[in-house]
């Protein structure tokens, strides 16, 4: 990821503390055992019982319709891994033991899907190939567990009645393979889990600074120099001195292969939306090419991560290699959208290159946000006259918008309200609930991360259309995506931890209905489909049973802290005295008081076993811990934390990284608390810490002035702060 300037000083602050469902349609949370699907489908009418499989059983196809054909070959191929049995899809109308296709042109929706399971036949109803498609994910994640690891003893599908279709039409994921190359089997791997959770997007970005990955005939140095960066961060962004790996890394995909890709998707319902980035994160393509940059000059291909000054220039050449390289991909990719990009262009280049100033002066155009939507608006008439829509990200409003984009609001939401009411299409994709390469969880131990703290329940809980839009400005609301940038993300094995299960959230909010959704019954049906997604044998984050730590102060009584998630069959144990939790430790039933310094650890644990990450949260009471604070502005939304109580809750913020509860953030206003500590107080000591993290967007204050006061003697200076006497 990628977006280390926003345009905003943000200044961290903290006290050191010492110190039965629920569907529409009848779909029941009581049998998640027996029902566990995810997405949650708009009505699940739970039957009794169950339809058995045997060496008898047929495939029919009542039509011959090649889209009903590939949905059925993807039961086959399931049927195959299940039973050891082939069992080749035929035609046919109905009949006893066998799983029935058919197409349904009342089914209004074109991805909806009936499914009936019977204890005599399974029938499948469509009104096309997709709608099919999804009714066999649907029967898949009905089947036992065991079916994903391979050939089970028996294989029985539970009775149901299902009617379903997806809310919204882009229900995305994205893939940076620019940071991080992944192999064409690990897209296929990606794609794969997509295709399980019936979405139907695969956004594939493919060029960035620290590479570019796609094999374009006419621009051979892209293969030969783009690839290839000398060596790669090593750490994080923010440690200093930053590190380095010192090897070489290289990756590209060749036309054939990505066409593979195209394949591959498109028999999953997926298509591919290939991502060209411009005018910003180019550096790559400019090491290849200098002439496409503003100063001519050589540059090397990122090995860092971050945005890059150096960026396309708006010149004849560079257009004219956009459009040698869109002609390109158009070939690969059929997709009706193609993505530009438009994130993240520093304009600093663009200021200070005469030509580019003289090309603002000609064109009218007022500055350079002008210029950059010049270079957007031209590429995508390029696009247009070729029958294709760009997508861009939600930068691509500044300066105007073309006239046909699609615009992806990743700074939040504004942007995307923005566009709708310019009755533009949208898609919602904001960092605070789709940026999957934030952290997940509050634990130490979390592997590295960019920053941020997007725990799954929060995912869950977005609803991507804005409450302040028309019904009719809410049709431009196309969807939701989840997006996976992946500098911190190496391989398929921590790629899968970072995305599951908050991309089975995300898909869940992508496709059911916003009145049916409930965390509680997501998660109980997500317990079983972790085990699906191990049986599969993924690598994904077990993040429902994770312990969740609520500190609050309450006045009179102090601080307590509330543990969470209290699901069946979990029990939470705890200890306070820093000591490893087992079985055998404290058993957690009720709000615990904290009256002095300790360390609580806190773990689930089902059948005796550790589920999920354990808590640790430090207290050392000071003493304004548990008094009462007001704040006189509050922090940033973005980064509010636990709000004022962050600042007397005994709790120590982590200083490895900013996120979670403890850190609270201000943006361009100043931060005024005041302590009322209940009577005259005798203190040795005001501690203040800040947190500086800019490759988390996280900064200090320009200057390092704090104004802290107390009743007492004036003016004493604490490190680099001068402590005021009070006014009053
Ligand atoms: C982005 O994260 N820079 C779109």
């Amino acid at each position: 990821m990628k977006k280390l300037f926003l345009p905003f000083l943000l200044i961290t602050f903290l006290i050191a503390c010492k110190n039965d469902g629920t569907g529409p349609g009848g779909s029941s949370s009581s049998d998640a055992a027996r029902y566990h699907v995810i997405p949650q489908p708009v009505s699940l009418i739970e039957m009794q019982g169950e339809f058995k499989v045997t060496g008898d059983t047929k495939v029919l196809l009542a039509s011959n319709d090649e889209g009903l054909k590939t949905a059925a070959a993807h039961l086959a191929s399931l049927l195959i891994k299940a039973t050891g049995t082939t069992i080749a899809p035929m035609e046919g109308e109905a009949a006893k033991d066998a799983f029935i296709f058919q197409l349904d042109p009342s089914i209004s929706h074109e991805e909806g899907y009936s499914l009936i399971v019977t204890p005599y036949e399974v029938t499948v109803r469509a009104k096309t190939g997709a709608g099919a498609f999804y009714a066999i994910q649907t029967l898949r994640q009905l089947m036992p567990i065991e079916v994903e690891a391979g050939k089970t003893a028996s294989l029985a599908i539970p009775c149901v009645e299902i009617t379903d279709q997806p809310r919204y039409t882009h229900r995305g994921m994205m893939l940076d393979v620019g940071r991080h190359f992944f192999s064409v089997d690990d897209v296929k791997k990606y794609i794969d889990l997509m295709a399980l959770h019936k979405m139907n997007r695969f956004h594939w970005h493919l060029t960035e600074d620290q590479g570019w990955r796609l094999e374009i005939k006419k621009y051979p140095k892209l293969q030969t120099v783009a690839a290839c960066r000398k060596e790669t961060l090593v750490g994080h962004y923010n440690d200093t001195p930053q590190k380095y790996d010192g090897k070489q890394y290289c990756g590209y995909y060749t036309q054939d292969q990505a066409r593979e890709i195209v394949k591959y998707a498109a028999e999953r319902f997926i298509t591919v939306i290939p991502e060209i980035e411009m005018p910003g994160h180019a550096l790559a393509a400019i090491a290849a090419y200098p002439e496409l940059g503003c100063t001519g000059k050589p540059a090397e291909v990122g090995t860092k991560w971050g945005v890059y000054d150096n960026v396309f220039c708006p010149n004849e050449a560079t257009f004219k290699f956009l459009e040698d390289v869109l002609t390109e991909v158009m070939e690969i990719f059929p997709s009706k959208y193609i993505h530009i990009g438009g994130d993240e262009c520093p304009k600093t280049m663009w200021e200070q290159s005469a030509f580019c100033q003289n090309l603002i002066k000609q064109n009218n155009l007022k500055d350079e946000h002008g210029l950059q939507s010049y270079f957007i608006q031209r590429m995508e008439k390029f696009l247009n006259s070729k029958g294709r829509s760009i997508i861009g990200w939600d930068e691509i409003l500044e300066g105007g918008l073309a006239p046909n984009a699609t615009v992806m609001s990743w700074r939040g939401t504004d942007g995307g309200i923005a566009a709708a009411k310019q009755d533009h299409d949208v898609i919602m994709t904001p960092t605070d609930f789709c940026y999957l390469d934030y952290y997940q969880s509050q634990a130490t131990n979390e592997p590295l991360a960019i920053g941020g703290y997007l725990p799954l329940d929060k995912v869950y809980s977005y609803n991507p259309d804005p409450a302040d839009l028309t019904p009719e400005q809410q049709k431009h609301i196309l969807g939701v995506q989840a997006n996976l940038w992946t500098e911190y993300i190496p391989d398929f094995a921590k790629l899968t931890y970072m995305a599951y299960p908050r991309a089975s959230a995300i898909a869940e909010v992508a496709w059911s209905p916003q009145a049916s959704r409930n965390y509680d019954d997501f998660t109980a049906r997500l317990s079983y489909h972790q085990k699906r997604l191990k049986a599969m044998g993924l690598n994904a984050a077990n993040k429902a049973y994770d312990v969740k730590t609520n500190v609050t102060v309450v006045p009179g009584k102090g601080i307590e802290v509330g543990l969470s998630p209290i699901m069946d069959g979990v029990e939470i144990h705890y200890s306070l005295d820093g000591n490893d939790v087992s079985p055998s430790s404290l058993l957690y039933s009720q709000p615990l008081k904290i009256e002095k310094d300790c360390i609580l650890r806190a773990q689930s644990f089902e059948k005796g076993q550790p589920v999920g990450t354990e808590a640790e949260l430090r207290f050392r009471m000071h003493k304004a811990a548990g008094k009462q604070i007001t704040m006189s502005n509050l922090p940033a939304e973005k980064y509010a934390g636990a709000g004022p109580s962050a600042l007397i809750n005994g709790v120590h913020g982590s200083v490895e990284r900013y996120g979670g509860m403890e850190w609270l953030g201000f943006e361009g206003k100043d931060f005024e608390a005041m302590v009322d500590l209940g009577a005259v107080t005798e203190l040795n000591a005001v501690t203040v810490r800040f947190f500086n993290g800019p490759g988390q967007w996280v900064y200090l204050s320009q200057e390092p002035v704090g104004r802290y006061c107390w009743r007492g003697q004036a003016n004493t200076r604490i490190g680099q702060h001068r402590v005021h006497q009070c006014g009053r």
